[in-house]
């Protein structure tokens, strides 16, 4: 009852943020099914910053359900999954990669985590991709940032 609560506060906001004119604060949940819930995110291009907030809506831990949200061109993104694979934990993101362009830590259930980046650099309507880099997870957690 109160997660349901939750994600109705969270709607409101968006709806609040949007109708203020901050679309570049973006929210995506993560799940204990392996899913990210939003399979694109677009934001406008006239931000300069995007500030993302991963929720994790699920309950299990960080170890075993862990969630983070690492941005990469699409070009790039399965190598950094692999890569982050072999890096390790905490985070399984490769350190020092310039490919990265953002990534959050990693979480598990009922945590949020947010991050702000700089998309001044990055193509409008160019292909980048985002992912979960938790060990298997990439293959279902994925999706399409979108710069419009
Ligand atoms: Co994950």
């Amino acid at each position: 009852m109160r997660r349901n609560l939750t994600l109705i506060a969270l709607a409101g906001l968006a709806v609040c943020g949007s109708a203020l004119g901050q679309e570049c604060d973006l929210t995506i949940e993560g799940n204990d099914q392996i899913q990210f819930v939003q399979s694109e995110l677009t934001v406008s291009s006239s931000c300069t910053e995007v500030t993302l907030t991963l929720v994790h809506v699920g309950q299990l831990a960080a170890n075993i359900m862990g969630h983070n949200w690492v941005l990469t061109t699409t070009a790039d993104w399965q190598a950094v999954a692999q890569a982050g694979q072999a890096s390790g934990p905490p985070d399984y993101v490769p350190e020092g990669d310039e490919r990265v362009i953002a990534a959050t830590g990693m979480i598990g259930g009922g945590e949020e985590i947010s991050i702000t980046f700089d998309i001044s650099g990055l193509e409008p309507g160019g292909n980048y991709t985002y992912f979960c880099s938790f060990p298997g997870h990439f293959v279902l957690m994925n999706g399409t940032f979108i710069i419009e």
